[in-house]
């Protein structure tokens, strides 16, 4: 079981550690504090009793009443053991208190292991991104309606349906970006 709590600006060197071990991509620590200073209520790490950072989520507000995972990554002798799930139930509940309607991502088209994890916790893939990545690689655009649930577990399968239905509804009629 891990401890889940708000980065700190303390917590940039850990993050960058884990960040840059556990994905392709090189993020230098400016893209972190950048993140930190956006939306430091969107910044997550989870740690053990130690306080050591075995995982993370760097969020950002986008425009359109929705936030982004931008970084996330789990150590990865760590994974597996509910972690990830932890840290994204925890920024879910953030964006719900913060107002965001949707948590959008992206992920890349190999990374199927990532991606079937998402659509597990109720994420679809709404855009394939060609080139999206530095290297070439395509990556798929995923999103996450947050809807309101009191016990902070996910909704049954049909009110999701429904919420996404609503939603999608909603955003083609008034978001150009999708
Ligand atoms: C995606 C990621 C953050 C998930 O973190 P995690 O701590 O492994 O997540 P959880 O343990 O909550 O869930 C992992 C799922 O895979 C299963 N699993 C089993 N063994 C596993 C293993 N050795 N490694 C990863 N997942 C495993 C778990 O049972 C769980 O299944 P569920 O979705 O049915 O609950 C993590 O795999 C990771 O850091 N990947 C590399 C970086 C990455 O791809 N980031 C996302 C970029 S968009």
């Amino acid at each position: 079981m891990a401890i889940i709590r708000q980065a700190g600006e303390g917590d940039l060197e850990g993050v960058f550690m884990l960040i840059n071990s556990n994905l392709d991509d090189f993020f230098p620590p400016s893209v972190i504090m950048f993140f930190q200073e956006q939306w430091p209520q969107g910044q997550l790490v989870a740690t053990d009793v130690f306080g050591n950072i075995l995982g993370a989520i760097c969020g950002s507000r986008l425009e359109g009443g929705r936030a982004s995972v931008s970084l996330f990554a789990v150590d990865e002798g760590c994974r597996g053991k509910g972690i990830g799930g932890q840290l994204l139930e925890a920024f879910r509940r953030r964006c719900f208190m913060d107002g965001f309607g949707v948590i959008q991502l992206e992920v890349r088209t190999s990374n199927v292991s990532a991606k079937d994890f998402y659509e597990r916790r109720g994420f679809r893939v709404t855009e394939l991104l060609p080139g999206f990545y530095n290297d070439g690689g395509d990556g798929y655009r995923m999103v996450l309606f947050v809807t309101g649930c009191r016990s902070g577990r996910a909704l049954p399968r049909e009110k999701r349906r429904r919420a996404f239905r609503r939603h999608e509804n909603m955003l083609s009629s008034t978001c150009s970006v999708w």
